[in-house]
């Protein structure tokens, strides 16, 4: 067994789903899996949430359908929207997968009449397939400009091999507590779809806000929401309001591998940039870099060990990172907490974040895939 594990509770993953349903009430939830559910494992997670009945997630999404696939080889069967656009090369995967693609060019429309047409040719019939038409409302990353939507719009609906399951928007800030840009990119997307019922366009559902907009912005529910982060228990900033409560579901773990007394001036690991002031004892762990201990923590992180908080020194390295336990009774074999809770005490994924300015995105999804990940129920 690898010394090094992460704990994935899907306990957790529940209570943060339910608490999520609890605040929409009767909208519909996308629950966003991508990236191995942000480095918690995507089969794993998507089939807790599948198998919770009537409550369980209306769709999944990911970013690639690779992991589509993924998700359908594993059996899970409500419906999965792509997030990103589609090549040549990978148009098969959404016929054979059953999966839903986003559509925001004409060329996107060109690569499934191509693909399409190489299925008809082998089946004799056309086969249909479901979109969802992406809005950019001032993102500039993904989807069809608002003032082209329209007339884009109208070109997919002749289209008789498409259905139009839905059309999305996403956001830039919902996560700031100045909420005036998605105020306006939330009206940018109303009026496309007033105008849409206006001239008798059908269109699926309509949805836009991520985890940010479910905290805080009720009225941009529509008819879907889509959390990513906040099902894996973590407000996307330090911004937001907590009006879900949440529980963080990843905890990683390690185990003290080795343990050596210093002396006062001695240095620790690269570089030397950390010089011991006093006699002291420095214990390794291994995890490093490679594992997503982000090599910018150097001598800005503390782990739990036997519930007490210990300072990591030196750089961090490939494979381990090194801890002053100074002269406590600390001993190889010994558990180590590097983020997570023991009684009275605990190490959140936002420490980490606050040490490099990042969010708990990046540091879940960068827990590489060789630690092991264990699943709690
Ligand atoms: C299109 C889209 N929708 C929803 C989400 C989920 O966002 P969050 O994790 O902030 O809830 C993402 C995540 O990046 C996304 O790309």
């Amino acid at each position: 067994m690898h010394p090094s594990y992460a704990v994935i509770n899907l306990s957790n993953l529940k209570y943060n789903f339910l608490n999520i349903r609890k605040k929409i009430k009767d909208t519909k939830i996308m629950a966003v899996v991508k990236a191995d559910a942000y480095g918690h494992g995507m089969i794993e997670c998507a089939a807790l949430l599948e198998s919770l009945g009537k409550n369980k997630p209306e769709y999944f999404s990911v970013a690639f359908p690779n992991e589509g696939r993924q998700l359908r080889e594993a059996k899970i069967n409500q419906p999965i929207l792509i997030f990103e656009p589609f090549t040549k090369d990978q148009v098969h995967l959404l016929f054979k997968y059953n999966l839903i693609a986003t559509v925001f060019s004409l060329d996107h429309l060109r690569i499934l009449d191509w693909g399409l047409k190489q299925i008809g040719n082998k089946n004799k019939i056309l086969p249909k397939i479901k979109i969802h038409i992406k809005v950019d409302t001032g993102m500039n990353r993904l989807g069809i400009g608002t003032k082209e939507a329209i007339d884009f719009i109208y070109q997919l609906k002749k289209k008789i091999f498409l259905i139009i399951d839905g059309i999305y928007t996403h956001f830039a800030c919902a996560d700031e507590t100045d909420k005036t840009f998605t105020r306006l990119q939330l009206k940018r997307f109303e009026d496309i779809l007033k105008e849409l019922k206006k001239i008798n366009i059908t269109y699926g559902l309509a949805h836009a806000a991520n985890s940010g907009a479910i905290l805080d912005v009720p009225n941009s529910y529509l008819d879907m929401v889509r959390p990513g982060i906040s099902l894996y228990g973590y407000y996307p900033s330090l911004e937001t309001s907590k009006s879900i409560k949440l529980k963080p579901v990843m905890s990683l773990y390690s185990k003290v591998a080795s343990a050596k007394q210093i002396k006062k001036g001695d240095t620790v690991s690269y570089g030397r940039k950390y010089t011991a002031k006093r006699k002291t004892k420095i214990v390794s762990i291994p995890l490093g870099y490679a594992d997503g201990i982000a090599r910018g923590l150097s001598n800005k992180m503390e782990v739990l060990i036997k519930g007490k908080k210990y300072k990591q020194v030196g750089i961090v390295t490939m494979d381990r990172v090194m801890i002053n336990v100074k002269n406590d009774d600390i001993k190889v074999g010994d558990k180590v907490i590097m983020f997570g809770n023991v009684k009275n005490n605990y190490i959140s994924v936002w420490d980490w974040c606050k040490a490099i300015d990042t969010i708990p995105y990046e540091i879940t999804c960068n827990i590489s895939n060789r630690i092991p990940r264990i699943y709690k129920r």
